[in-house]
């Protein structure tokens, strides 16, 4: 495997899905928190950083520990980092190095830039620049305004690079990461979807034994792939649960049950409606709901899980970015709603945990589901927040709006399928506005609801823009859903990106 060592850069999920895209295990690890280093290290990547080199709170690492046994690799700030504190210097910069530039120069004979063309495009992102190198350094490749883009040094595998090979503004940025870890580190590309779910059913066998487990379904993505590759490590002994807290989509419950079950998984549904509108009933604040869907979930969990004989393991969906600890950064928090259903478990269920699929990418998650046999009605299903429709209809909570919003988001979601662009568009729901407008149906005056419509690309969630869906797949769904969701004689389309809008308007 490679380790990366993260100084904070907004880059380092990106090496760490290259270097996989490459079928090469890595791990990201702070720069601060660098684990022991055993024979499966075959290399190390350090990342970039906000940090500046000259700062006195400047981010470090035992270097030298490491450089003359193992290939290291330093981006940016790692590269600056390596020339400062070895007999180098690091300036700011005079020119703006910010963007495409071309590499004008590559020592012939390199093998980190095996088959990186001369006048190749890297993406540069720095203020700083190396203005010295140390005389054991080499140059190995420069721009016309960078020097030291690239340099060697002499009787090692160090290497460092000023531009950033992850990002794909850098045309062979690629081809260069697997120069330095199949040429250089020696990395075998043998790390896929199904050699992951050998080595991970085989490991949890190994840890699992006899054990039973419990694991509550989604219906999204991550639980269920999770459930699957623990089906396939100990069959019957995964106990699953599916919760309806009626806040699904239209038919959601029923439907997804039924693909579980078909899928040999050993599932009990529990219908918990009642026990969420009781939960719900009055409370108008988003967190307030969040709070209580959450805490009736557990107990409802909880009350199932106990129903199990001698069960001690609860498993879970958890995925890599949840997991991978960032290094702060100076800057206000990201922590702006009461999110993601972190805080864990709750103390009373007193479980181990098992979480298959903690060093997996969200891509990586579907690819192995794909490699699972898992339905693609399952795989390319958009997220759907834990709290469901509870934060889709703005105030309070009643079964009625429960049901005005299925109808709605129903009609919405089957037109975007039948047109063909559900795939195409990262996540969409209708909202449901406790506003009331004026229309006319007949000779009638009506004083009805109004529902928004949100769809929205996004790679992660954390950035998103609104899809421009065409005028005429608008008009066909807002004339669906006037003309038969009761309660309803308007709707709009939400045109807000995030930031500053969020995608939910809870
Ligand atoms: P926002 O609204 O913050 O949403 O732009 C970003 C992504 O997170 C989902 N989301 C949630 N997921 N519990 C969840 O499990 C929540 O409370 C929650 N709030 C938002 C949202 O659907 C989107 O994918």
């Amino acid at each position: 495997k490679i380790l990366i060592l993260d100084f904070g850069s907004q880059f380092t999920q990106l090496i760490a899905r290259r270097v996989r895209e490459l079928n090469i295990y890595c791990e990201i690890h702070p720069f601060n928190k660098f684990p022991e280093v055993d024979s499966s290290v075959k290399g190390i990547i350090l990342s970039g950083s906000p940090y500046s080199v000259r700062q006195d709170d400047a981010p470090h690492f035992e270097f030298a520990k490491h450089h003359k046994t193992l290939p290291i690799l330093g981006v940016c700030y790692g590269a600056q980092y390596v020339a400062h504190f070895h007999g180098g210097e690091v300036l700011a910069s005079s020119t703006r190095e910010y963007g495409r530039a071309n590499l004008d120069y590559i020592k012939p004979d390199t093998i980190l830039f095996k088959d990186v063309p001369l006048g190749s495009q890297v993406w540069m992102s720095h203020g700083d620049t190396i203005a010295r190198i140390a005389d054991d350094f080499e140059v190995i490749a420069s721009t016309d305004s960078v020097k030291v883009a690239a340099y060697h040094i002499a009787g090692t595998q160090t290497f460092g690079i000023q531009f950033h090979p992850e990002v794909t503004h850098s045309i062979d940025g690629k081809q260069l990461l697997q120069n330095f870890l199949v040429d250089i580190c020696g990395c075998s590309q043998d790390w896929t979807p199904d050699s992951f779910i050998e080595t991970t059913i085989a490991e949890l066998k190994a840890k699992l034994g006899d054990d039973k487990v419990v694991l509550g379904l989604s219906g999204g993505v991550d639980s269920s792939v999770a459930a699957v590759l623990l089906h396939h490590a100990i069959g019957a002994n995964l106990h699953c649960i599916f919760v309806d807290n009626g806040l699904l989509r239209k038919d959601e419950f029923e439907s997804v049950l039924d693909s579980y079950k078909h899928m040999g998984l050993n599932v009990r549904g529990i219908d918990a409606k009642q026990r969420f509108y009781d939960a719900l009933a009055g409370l108008t604040d988003p967190e307030k709901k969040r709070k209580a869907i959450g805490r009736v979930f557990i107990e409802v969990f909880d009350d199932a899980a106990h129903e199990i004989q001698g069960v001690s393991w609860l498993g879970q969906g958890t995925i890599y970015p949840d997991v991978i600890e960032s290094v702060s950064v100076k800057g206000p928090s990201a922590t702006i709603k009461s999110h993601h259903n972190v805080g864990g478990l709750p103390d009373f269920m007193k479980l181990k945990v098992v979480e298959p699929l903690n060093t997996l990418f969200k891509d990586e998650v579907r690819k192995v589901g794909a490699a699972l046999g898992i339905d693609q009605n399952i795989l390319g299903r958009h997220p759907f927040p834990g709290p469901g429709l509870a934060i889709r209809i703005l105030g309070d909570i009643t079964p009625e709006k429960v049901a005005i919003l299925q109808q709605a988001d129903a009609i919405y979601i089957n037109n975007l399928r039948a047109a063909g662009v559900y795939d195409k568009v990262w996540q969409a729901g209708a909202i449901f506005l406790p506003v009331h407008s004026v229309g006319v149906m007949g000779d009638e005056r009506t004083y009805e609801n109004v529902i928004c419509l949100r769809a929205v690309e996004s790679l992660d969630g954390m950035t998103a823009d609104w899809c421009h869906l065409p005028y005429d797949l608008l008009a066909k769904i807002s004339n669906e859903i006037i003309n038969n969701v009761k309660g309803i004689n308007r709707v709009v389309y939400d045109i807000s990106s995030k930031p500053p809008a969020t995608i939910e308007w809870e």
